[in-house]
């Protein structure tokens, strides 16, 4: 089968290839999965780079989420069958025509979904619910701050806030280029980043935000405090420069601004504790399926264009999510009405 490989850690695409490879089997309570769709995320670009946690070996296939249907299922498994159209949580290799998951982290997707759209719910769709509601307790009306808006994450940030009774959405990114699509994901506020930042976002939070939620390792933990309202929760969820610098625990501002800080993984909430990974999963599939929530992804049309998009992604150019088709989808003729969604009945090419 084909997949995409990483032969060695490198800043570039002159290391990433698609390959023959073998197939994966499924070991007990394992499935493997012909993969249509495959989402493309940052942490594989910190694969990539050789950021220590994101490939257990070189070389690497890399891929955290896709979407497919069901090839074979391994002993123990209940509930999946052959054949049944799933999206699922990947330990990697979901890059690939064939990948393996953990039965534990593979969901049947609603009929309405399209598998593309499918396909960035694990782990976009599914961190940005669980950022919210488990790591920020979030609560309907609060307003929230979230770091690289424009990105997939952020974006998907923009659409769920609404979707859970929110409030006030801020955004800031990297670039000024980026604040118009920040913008145009949902953000009633954006910023770029460079200029007095503590105080543009009070001037748009009267009081403080309750909410903030920092991919940037620790590099804007001065700001988040800065700008949190009593009471608030600044969630910490990535290390986007792979700097590895701690600083101390400012306790004071902690204990005196009754502000907490937690932190999230998706990948270490999946391997631990699958149930609630899964259970975000069924959720965020359900408010599509049902409306409540409109995702749009940039699709590339073959796992060769993947280092191309990789590499805009390291270099910050990205912009909202991009998903890799790896194969074979049935279209929209070969499906039945009832399964096809709206936007491909009226022929509103959304996504
Ligand atoms: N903990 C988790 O479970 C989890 C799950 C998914 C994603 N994440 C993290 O969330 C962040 C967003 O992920 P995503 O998939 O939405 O990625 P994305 O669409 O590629 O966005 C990544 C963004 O990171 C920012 N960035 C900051 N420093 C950077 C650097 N040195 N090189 C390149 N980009 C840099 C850029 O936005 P600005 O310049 O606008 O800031 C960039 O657009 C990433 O840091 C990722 O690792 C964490």
């Amino acid at each position: 089968m084909r997949a995409l490989v990483m032969t060695a850690p490198s800043r570039g695409c002159d290391r990433t290839q698609v390959q023959d490879v073998p197939e994966p089997r499924p070991g007990a309570g394992e499935v493997t999965i012909d993969v249509t769709h495959a989402g493309i995320n940052f942490l594989d670009v910190m694969a990539r780079r050789g950021d220590e946690g994101y490939a257990r070996a070189w070389p690497h296939v890399p891929g955290l989420e896709v979407a497919g249907t069901v090839r074979e299922v391994g002993d123990d498994v209940t509930g999946l069958t052959v054949g049944q159209r799933v999206a699922a949580f990947s330990p990697g290799g979901g890059l690939a025509e064939v990948a393996l998951a953990r039965a534990a982290l593979t969901v049947a997707v609603p009929d309405r979904v399209p598998s593309r759209i499918a396909a960035a719910a694990p782990v976009m769709l599914a961190s940005a619910l669980l950022l919210l509601t488990d790591a920020a307790r979030f609560r309907q009306g609060e307003s929230v701050l979230v770091h690289s808006a424009s990105g997939g994450v952020g974006s998907a940030l923009a659409q769920l806030v609404p979707a859970l009774g929110g409030g006030l959405r801020i955004g800031t990114v990297g670039r000024p280029e980026k604040v118009l699509s920040a913008r145009n994901s949902g953000y009633d506020v954006a910023i770029a980043r460079g200029g007095d930042l503590a105080g543009e976002v009070r001037a748009a939070a009267d009081g403080g935000v309750d909410v903030v939620l920092d991919p940037l390792g620790t590099s804007m933990l001065d700001v988040d405090l800065a700008v949190t309202a009593p009471g608030g929760r600044i969630v910490l969820f990535g290390n986007a420069d792979g700097g590895r610098e701690t600083p101390p625990l400012p306790l004071e501002r902690l204990i005196g601004g009754n502000i907490a800080i937690s932190g999230f993984s998706i990948s270490r909430l999946s391997a631990t504790v699958p149930g609630r990974a899964a259970g975000a999963l069924r959720q965020v599939l359900d408010l599509i399926a049902t409306g409540r929530l409109d995702i749009a992804v940039t699709e590339v049309d073959s796992l060769d264009r993947v280092p191309e998009v990789h590499q805009l992604l390291a270099e910050g150019r990205g912009n909202g999510k991009y998903v890799a088709r790896t194969g074979a989808e049935r279209t929209g003729a070969e499906r039945t009405g009832a399964e096809r969604t709206g936007a491909e009945r009226t022929g509103a090419e959304r996504s």
